[in-house]
């Protein structure tokens, strides 16, 4: 479950909105059934970066999807800045490499030393597949390659992995103790959207999921908060 081990509501709401105030507003209505919140480069670019303050105000983990990656330097100083900002979690690209993954630790761990704070190693996104790895020179299937990310990832000593759910499995058997998040979760009943390899909460907490990223099927819900609390009900009940 959570990095402590605790059991929680392990559902991240990614408030891809357009704007500072719909966030705030979304994340207020939805903090009583969620576990947490996303703000990604939708948010980050349009709103700005404050926006992770402004959400980790409300009490909840916040997830700074930055997707890092660039010379360790800067990347150290960036996930500085994030976490200042509060954020509970600082995304970096596994492919950035050990040096840069290490400074993105150590710039997190300086800017949040009174409070927990972790950087997540991105794998392979969702939107890639063999093929397309192939044309970026990287020859492995996605599979084997996500695997070599988490045990890099591992050896570097960040807090955990963003895979798909089709890969919990091979980060479990390399890189056990990582946390693992996972996007590319759709309820039973909702719409895909453009994920094209989708999972139920239910299956992605059952491979080993801590944390499941679900965005459109709550923040566009008629209800938002009744779909939240849908989804968490079904994940506590399985
Ligand atoms: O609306 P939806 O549930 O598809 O949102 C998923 C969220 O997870 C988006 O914010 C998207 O950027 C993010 N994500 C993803 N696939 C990845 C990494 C992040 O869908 N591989």
């Amino acid at each position: 479950m959570s990095s402590t081990g605790e059991p929680h509501n392990p559902v991240l709401v990614a408030l891809d909105v357009r704007t500072g105030a719909e966030a705030v507003r979304l994340a207020r209505a939805l903090q009583a059934d969620v576990g947490g919140f996303k703000v990604g480069l939708q948010l980050m670019m349009g709103a700005g970066p404050a926006m992770v303050g402004a959400i980790a105000e409300l009490g909840l983990p916040v997830f700074a999807d930055a997707k890092l990656h660039d010379i360790p330097d800067t990347v150290n100083k960036a996930a500085h800045h994030l976490g200042s900002l509060g954020a509970r979690w600082v995304t970096a690209h596994g492919a950035g490499g050990r040096a840069m993954l290490e400074a993105a630790r150590e710039g997190l761990a300086a800017a949040t030393a009174g409070h927990d704070a972790g950087i997540l190693a991105v794998t392979v996104l969702t939107s890639l597949d063999s093929s397309q790895l192939a044309t970026v020179g990287m020859g492995s299937s996605v599979g084997k390659q996500v695997s070599r990310l988490a045990r890099l990832a591992a050896e570097v000593g960040v807090e955990g992995v963003v895979c798909s759910v089709k890969e919990l499995g091979d980060v479990v058997q390399v890189a056990p103790d990582l946390l693992r998040v996972t996007p590319g979760i759709r309820p039973a009943d909702s719409d895909a959207n453009d994920q094209s390899r989708v999972a139920t909460p239910v299956e992605a907490i059952a491979r080993g999921a801590d944390w499941i990223v679900i965005g459109r099927p709550i923040t566009r819900a008629k209800d938002p908060a009744a779909a939240a609390a849908a989804i968490a009900a079904d994940v506590g009940a399985a």
